[in-house]
């Protein structure tokens, strides 16, 4: 019975003000008695199947045409009874649902409070409960057969322990080179999945996913989730085909119907519900963040590399990735940080802007979990962080494009010594956050 308002809130339930119903009404004066009653049982059950949980609403709609049928006022007091006894009973039949309970991220304090949640999806414990078994189930890719090989869920590329990421010790993806289940491969290395509900610049490696998109399936990380069910590098499936499968499962009404208020499964609730669980992978309680918050000290080697990283004498990384100013350890902003003189990667932020500034540009990846993280770059060239900071340190290639906030191009490099190389290592070490990497809630149910 779709008794109760859909809680997914574009249309309000607009056909059920008692004005509308008036209007609908036939001309009472004209009726017999007789036509009077069956008229009466007409709207008792007409208002009992009104698709609004609001009792007052129902009363005042019954109230309202109980005295348009201008019945003698004995009469109506006992309509009226008849109409509470009625509908209490009937009201006790159907269990209650009640409303998913509203979940607020816990953050840092010092942590930016702009999140990015769209209106029409926000955050409910039972939501995300709900997209934490969807991101885990490996029947979203719509196949129903037993080939492990043929299964597929979210967590196959983004996985806990390696920042959601796909990690170097994938079993299924030798050094991190991630493939769909059509065999075609990523056309990039897989990101993290961590602190999204930050980012207001746009999602992939080129920010391709932004409201000002003007694909509009191509503007949110709803969007996102779909797209992974569907491209052949990744899930290659159909939304039929996903929603098919996942109601085989007979756990998921029930989790429906709590996050949703009925127990119909469909592809835009799935997609609510995954987003929903990706915004809450929050990272705030590294050893680096307990240092913030005068918790914990940080080892003389790692105050030097933290120093090291923060100032543009040292290695000069705080521009793009951030610092005790900025904890998200990235500005979510696209530079060219100077991998490459050949530019053929199809999908860099110049394909999404157009603008020439932007050729072999592609998003800063925060360092928080860098440790954990590898591959490096959007096309996983460096295997370790070792190779990831030697090239900082004297492989930057020049280029024009070059982002003019690389201020050590002119030298190649940093050019630290190797002890300050791995005081720089030892810093990026207290951006691990074990909590997150390890988080039950977060975990597979
Ligand atoms: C086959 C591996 C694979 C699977 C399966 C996969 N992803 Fe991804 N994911 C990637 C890759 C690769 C990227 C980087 C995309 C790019 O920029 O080209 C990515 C990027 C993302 C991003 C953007 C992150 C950011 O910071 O911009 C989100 C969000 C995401 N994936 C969510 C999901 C969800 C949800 C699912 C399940 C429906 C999923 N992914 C399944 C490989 C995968
Ligand atoms: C001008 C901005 C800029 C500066 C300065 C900068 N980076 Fe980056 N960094 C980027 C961008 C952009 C990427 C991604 C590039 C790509 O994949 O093509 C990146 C990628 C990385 C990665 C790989 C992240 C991942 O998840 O794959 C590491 C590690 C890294 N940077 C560390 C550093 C360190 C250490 C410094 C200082 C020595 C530094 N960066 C300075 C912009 C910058």
């Amino acid at each position: 019975m779709h008794h109760f308002a859909e809680r997914e809130g574009f249309e309000p339930p607009e056909a059920c003000t008692s004005t509308v119903f008036k209007t609908a009404a036939i001309d009472h004066s004209a009726t017999s008695p007789r036509q009077k009653y069956t008229y009466f049982v007409s709207l008792f059950l007409y208002v009992f199947f009104l698709n609004d949980d609001n009792i007052l609403l129902r009363l005042q709609v019954i109230y309202e045409n109980v005295i348009l049928l201008k019945m003698n006022t004995k009469k109506n007091i006992f309509y009226l009874f008849c109409f509470l006894i009625l509908s209490s009973f009937l009201l006790s039949c159907e269990p209650e649902v009640p409303p998913a309970t509203p979940y607020s991220i816990p953050i840092p304090r010092y942590f930016p409070t702009n999140l990015h949640i769209p209106k029409d999806n926000p955050l409910t414990v039972e939501g995300i409960e709900l997209g934490r078994h969807l991101f885990y189930d490996e029947r979203l890719c719509g196949y129903l057969g037993s080939n492990p090989d043929s299964m597929m869920s979210c967590a196959t590329c983004h996985v806990q322990a390696n920042n959601f990421d796909v990690g170097m010790n994938n079993p299924r993806f030798p050094d991190g080179k991630t493939f769909g289940l059509s065999g075609a491969p990523t056309p990039h290395n897989t990101m993290p999945l961590m602190n999204l509900a930050f980012n207001h610049e746009g999602y992939f490696w080129n920010g391709l996913i932004h409201e000002s998109n003007p694909n509009p399936q191509q503007r949110t990380l709803e969007d996102v989730v779909l797209m992974g069910i569907i491209a052949p590098h990744e899930m290659n499936s159909t939304p039929e085909r996903a929603v098919y499968a996942l109601k085989q499962n007979p756990k998921y009404p029930d989790l429906f119907k709590k996050a949703f208020g009925t127990e119909e499964i469909n592809i835009v609730r799935v997609q609510k519900a995954i987003a929903q669980f990706i915004r809450t992978l929050v990272s705030g309680n590294s050893k680096f963040d307990r240092f913030l918050r005068g918790e914990e000290q940080l080892t003389a080697a790692e105050m030097r590399g933290f120093v090291l990283f923060t100032t543009e004498e040292g290695a000069d990384c705080f521009h793009c990735h951030g610092g005790s100013g900025n904890p998200l350890f990235t500005t979510n902003l696209f530079y060219n940080n100077a991998l490459s003189t050949v530019f053929d990667a199809l999908l860099d932020r110049y394909s999404v802007t157009k603008n020439s500034q932007d050729i072999g540009a592609f998003r800063a990846p925060s360092l928080r979990n860098i440790m954990v993280s590898a591959p490096y770059m959007h096309d996983g060239r460096f295997k370790t962080i070792d190779e990831a900071l030697e090239f900082y340190n004297f492989g930057l290639q020049y280029s024009p494009y070059v982002h003019p906030l690389m201020h050590k191009i002119e030298q190649g490099g940093a050019f630290l010594t190797p002890p300050q190389m791995a005081d720089l290592k030892e810093f990026l070490h207290t951006l691990t956050d074990d909590e997150f990497l390890t988080n039950p809630k977060f975990s597979k149910p």
